[in-house]
């Protein structure tokens, strides 16, 4: 999942300035140009906010502070490599839930059974009976493009792995539908505080602020479920390793990239390309990736995407509710590697084949052939990050989010683990059963609310190319955040 480290920016103010109960929205589409110099003084006006409201300045309590310590915490795969959670227990006593592990947000939300909208398939935290919950008057909306979800700013205790401590949350009183798969609760963010739409810091990097993590770095494997013939909805899918790696998961030396500009998302900077063994020229040649665990596929700028495609014959870019997605004949194996300054990782066909489409959505379909939709899709233009690489890649990889220096890691997968590289072996994945594109997505309601959403944007949003979240669900391409108090 992906949000906009630039939207607290443009709250900051507003924030401060109008606080009454239901003041006034601030939307700010995802697609918008970054200003590093201010999301590097993000953190200092963060504090300075957080001192005059009488926040705690700094919430870290970890109960696991004599001795730093590595966690190893089973992952599983939800809807066919659709998203990727771990158990989270929050509350006193511990009630647990699946959130999502994401990489490309950094807070976290949980729904609560003061959610009416929420659905019998979400489990749900009951704050009453946890003894250490504290309920603030503050509430927040955070909208992911696909959907949001709105409720109350709280703390209480957190255990994840073996770590334990009050964490700042989000009590979820309101989800819009299909934005989590059912048996997940919420959303654990593994980004940096600068992106934070509570300006909280983050469960992983109060850790690594504590000096509670053996390495200040945090290690996934995700498995691949997506070629199997009987998928179901949830399966075991791999490992988070929190504070380290695990060599019996990888082989080879682990490549670090240092992060391409100041924390807030893992961003990398993609440098090459190649299809079928082609080479796509990569313009604008810095384009800013964000490497996210909480997105489905992989998101390129609109000439990059098309390029890409246009190595494979007989594929062509969907329209309508699909624009942004492409579908090739499902009979070809397509080769994607994507370099960021280092190796040539090598995308398995399987993972860049969604499942088979119904030629009726392809407007100038190619009888001749069944088509599939491809997992590299069109995000738009003009937006920081350009790219944003989801679990279509990072399957492929033994990845490493390293807190000092700042860096992301990759490294071949140990043989064995969903390293195959066998036919695209397309199934039916039910595409047309998604969610269609929201009427309204944040990014088509920049101008609404507060002048000072608009201020900053770049005014380039391309349209609704980004689509494709509607497809990938929490893959959540655009995204804002909205704060009302
Ligand atoms: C490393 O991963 C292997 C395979 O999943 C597991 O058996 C082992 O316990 C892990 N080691 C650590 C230290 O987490
Ligand atoms: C997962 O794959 C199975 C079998 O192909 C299919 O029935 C199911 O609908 C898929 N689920 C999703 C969410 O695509
Ligand atoms: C990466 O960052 C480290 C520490 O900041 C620095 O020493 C190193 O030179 C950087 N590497 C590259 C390739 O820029
Ligand atoms: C249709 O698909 C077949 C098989 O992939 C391919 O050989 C043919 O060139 C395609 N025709 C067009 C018009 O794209
Ligand atoms: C394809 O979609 C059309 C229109 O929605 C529908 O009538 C047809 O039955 C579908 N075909 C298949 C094979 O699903
Ligand atoms: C795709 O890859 C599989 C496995 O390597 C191979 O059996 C199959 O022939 C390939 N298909 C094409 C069209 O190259
Ligand atoms: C935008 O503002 C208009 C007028 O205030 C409102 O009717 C509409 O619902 C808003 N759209 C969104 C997405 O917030």
């Amino acid at each position: 999942m992906i949000s906009h480290p630039l939207v607290a920016i443009a709250l900051l103010p507003f924030t401060l300035a109008a606080r009454q109960p239901d003041g006034g929205v601030v939307h700010a589409p995802i697609v918008r140009r970054s200003h590093s110099n201010r999301v590097a003084n993000l953190p200092k006006a963060v504090e300075a906010l957080r001192k005059k409201y009488g926040y705690p300045v700094t919430n870290v309590k970890s109960a696991n502070s004599k001795r730093a310590i590595t966690a190893a915490i089973p992952i599983t795969d939800e809807e066919n490599d659709t998203s990727y959670s771990g158990v989270v227990s929050i509350g006193t006593p511990p009630q647990n839930f699946n959130l999502v592990l994401d990489t490309g947000s950094s807070d976290l939300w949980v729904a609560t059974t003061s959610c009416t909208s929420c659905g019998s398939d979400i489990p749900e935290f009951d704050p009453s009976k946890s003894s250490t919950y504290k309920a603030t008057s503050s509430h927040l909306e955070i909208d992911y493009g696909s959907g949001s979800v709105q409720g109350t700013i709280a703390q209480d205790s957190v255990t994840f792995g073996s770590f334990e401590m009050s964490q700042e949350l989000l009590a979820v009183t309101n989800i819009a539908s299909g934005l989590i798969d059912d048996g997940l609760s919420g959303i654990m963010g593994l980004g940096f505080a600068s992106i934070s739409a509570l300006q909280t810091t983050p469960f992983w990097e109060a850790l690594y602020n504590a000096n509670d993590l053996s390495e200040p770095l945090f290690s996934f494997y995700l498995e691949r479920y997506v070629n199997q013939a009987n998928q179901i909805s949830a399966a075991p899918g791999g490992v988070l390793t929190l504070g380290g790696t695990n060599s019996s998961l990888y082989s080879g030396s682990i490549e670090y990239l240092n992060l391409t500009g100041p924390p807030s998302y893992w961003l990398l900077t993609v440098s090459s390309v190649t299809v079928q063994g082609k080479t796509i020229s990569i313009d604008p040649p810095s384009g800013l990736a964000a490497i996210d665990t909480g997105t489905t596929l992989i998101g390129a700028p609109t000439p990059i995407a098309a390029s890409i495609w246009a190595q494979v014959p007989g594929s062509t870019e969907l329209t309508g509710n699909w624009q942004g997605l492409y579908a090739f004949p499902c009979d070809t194996n397509v080769t994607v590697h994507i370099s960021f300054g280092g190796t040539n990782w090598a995308i398995s066909p399987l993972d860049m084949n969604l499942g088979t489409l119904n030629n009726t959505m392809i407007s100038n379909a190619n009888t001749t052939s069944q088509m599939c939709a491809g997992g590299i899709f069109d995000i738009g233009i003009g937006s920081t990050p350009a790219w944003i690489v989801g679990d279509t890649f990072l399957k492929n990889v033994y990845s490493v989010f390293r807190a000092s220096p700042a860096a992301v890691g990759f490294a071949q997968l140990a043989s064995g683990l969903s390293s195959s590289t066998g036919s695209s072996d397309p199934n039916t994945v039910q595409v047309t059963g998604l969610t269609p594109l929201p009427t309204s997505t944040c990014a088509s309601s920049s101008g609404n609310g507060s002048s000072t959403s608009g201020s900053t944007s770049s005014g380039s949003q391309s349209s609704n190319k980004n689509i494709a979240l509607s497809l990938t669900l929490l893959a959540s391409v655009a995204g804002c955040f909205t704060l009302f108090f």
